[in-house]
């Protein structure tokens, strides 16, 4: 109890209570009134002392359930209650009630009950689920993820970025799961330490740190973490607090542009291939010209039997047409600059098609040429234009996974003085969605291995270079066809030219 005071003194605090605009009622453990200011007693029947409170004031028969004196005896704390109120005079009112306890040694001894100014508190309260709105919007319309917790774990907040990448809504956050779940195995706490440490951005800071984030579903995700401990006024620890994102996109990113590497890496492999090739191809062309120049003598200059000479005749077709590959070879691998002159396409294409028609994958392929013969030449680069060719007839090799019809049509369009090309097969075809994509470099729709999708951005290169053109018609499951057209040259039409 208070020190000692005077009467008067004692007088002085009793009137302030009568004169205070506010009910003050004082109630037992038991909720009987044990006393009222003149306020409350203004309002009241002046036989309130000694009833009970509910009773008394609300004409209830039992204590209120959200009677702030409830609390009170259970915590021995004041407490306070802001509620709508079944009134049984007004209907229902909002009311606001603060009490606090009177202690006798360790024992309540009565406890006080005070009722507040409700406009005034209704306002703050306004403004403070304002606020708390203004706060949830922010922290929900945040790209990252923002989740808090407590010391124990217990999470305070956690916006939708959250919601999103950890799989729980916020009431099973906030309700049913501590931060222990949402970083797996030693996580949290690691996390902590290194918050805790000067390493990692100081003191209660933690940067662009990469832990798996555990979902829901049991599914880890990589995640970058920025983390801060929040302190109290008193520089107390409260609570931590931590923002971060999804690191999937950027992982599958940075996995694609080391793919596209090892591409580059194989496109180069490749033209080292072509120019190994190419090597080798000469260095099989003196042997060569030595064995069908010597096969020659030996055939004229001696006099052989039937039998050996029908041998030899064997050894010297089968050294030319050796030769003739390696010719091939030489022109199709050969690694110079674009070399612009006059080209027969029809040349060009029966060479393309002698080089690849012995492969296995054609052997059921019906090839179906026809060429026109009364074509210009184009001005173009041989090796180039082969490339082309074999790209686009080993695309469609591929579509027609080794069985079916491939043709290839060559005219000349007078209007357009336009040498045009068709390339057709009746393969797979090309969904709608893959179409508008397959001139891009790298797109392939192979698995990885099987194509670098550098084909046809490659041929689509070439032909600009040459002042041509290609589009492509597909149809899924009937079949492709790629159009050419390459500027012809007029003064050397070839009807003109061998007439
Ligand atoms: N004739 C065709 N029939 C069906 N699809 C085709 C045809 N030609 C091209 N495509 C599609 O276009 C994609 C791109 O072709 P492109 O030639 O650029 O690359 P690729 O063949 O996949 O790989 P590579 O670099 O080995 O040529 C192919 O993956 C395929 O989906
Ligand atoms: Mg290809």
């Amino acid at each position: 109890m208070a020190a000692n005071r005077k009467k008067n003194e004692q007088q002085y605090l009793l009137d302030a209570i009568d004169a205070f605009n506010r009910r003050i009622v004082i109630i037992s453990p038991e909720y009987k009134i044990l006393a009222a200011n003149d306020t409350a007693m203004k309002d009241n029947p002046p036989d309130l002392i000694g009833r009970p409170c509910h009773e008394a004031l609300l004409g209830r028969s039992r204590p209120c359930a959200n009677c702030p004196a409830g609390e009170v005896m259970r915590t021995g704390k004041s407490s306070l209650r802001y509620d709508h109120w079944d009134n049984s005079k007004d209907s229902e009112e909002t009311l606001c009630l603060f009490s606090y306890p009177i202690y006798k040694g360790d024992e309540v001894e009565a406890l006080v009950m005070l009722d507040f100014d409700l406009p005034a508190l209704k306002n703050m309260e306004e403004k403070r689920l304002q606020s708390n709105a203004f706060l949830r919007n922010l922290l929900n319309s945040a790209v990252d993820a923002v989740i808090a917790s407590d010391l124990t774990g217990r999470i305070l907040i956690f916006n939708e970025a959250a919601e999103q990448i950890v799989g729980y809504t916020v009431g099973e956050a906030m309700n049913e799961i501590t931060i222990r779940d949402v970083y797996p195995g030693d996580g949290a706490r690691e996390v902590m330490r290194m918050l805790m440490s000067e390493e990692y951005g100081g003191v209660g800071k933690l940067k662009g740190y990469h832990i798996n984030g555990k979902r829901k579903d049991g599914e880890l995700i990589p995640i970058s973490l920025n983390a801060s401990i929040v302190y109290d006024a008193n520089g107390n620890k409260v609570a931590t607090i931590g923002f971060f994102h999804d690191r999937r996109d950027e992982i599958r990113i940075q996995k694609e542009l080391e793919n596209t590497q090892v591409q580059l890496l194989q496109a180069e492999k490749m033209a080292s291939l072509g120019k190994m090739a190419a090597g080798v191809a000469h260095q099989l062309n003196n042997p060569l010209s030595g064995i069908i120049l010597y096969t020659k003598l030996v055939m004229d200059e001696y006099d052989l039997p039937e039998e050996a000479t029908a041998d030899l005749t064997r050894v010297l077709e089968d050294a030319e047409r050796a030769k003739e590959t390696v010719k091939e070879l030489l022109e199709f691998a050969r690694q110079t600059d674009q070399e612009m002159k006059p080209q027969d396409i029809n040349e060009i294409i029966s060479r393309t098609i002698f080089l690849l028609e012995d492969q296995s994958i054609f052997h059921n392929i019906k090839i179906e040429k026809s060429l026109a013969d009364n074509l210009p030449y184009i001005s173009g680069d041989a090796q180039q234009l082969n490339h082309v060719f074999m790209n686009i007839i080993l695309n469609g090799a591929d579509a027609l996974e080794g069985k079916g019809v491939l043709s290839i049509k060559t005219w000349y369009e007078a209007q357009k003085s336009a040498v045009c090309i068709e390339i057709a097969d009746t393969g797979s075809g090309i969904p709608d969605d893959v179409l508008p994509h397959i001139f891009e470099p790298f797109y392939t729709t192979k698995e990885q291995g099987r194509g670098t999708g550098l084909g046809l951005s490659m041929v689509y290169g070439i032909l600009e270079s040459h002042g041509g053109t290609i589009r492509a018609e597909s149809k899924v499951d009937e079949g492709t066809t790629f159009h050419i057209e390459l500027p012809g040259m007029e003064q050397t039409r070839r009807d003109e030219k061998i007439g």
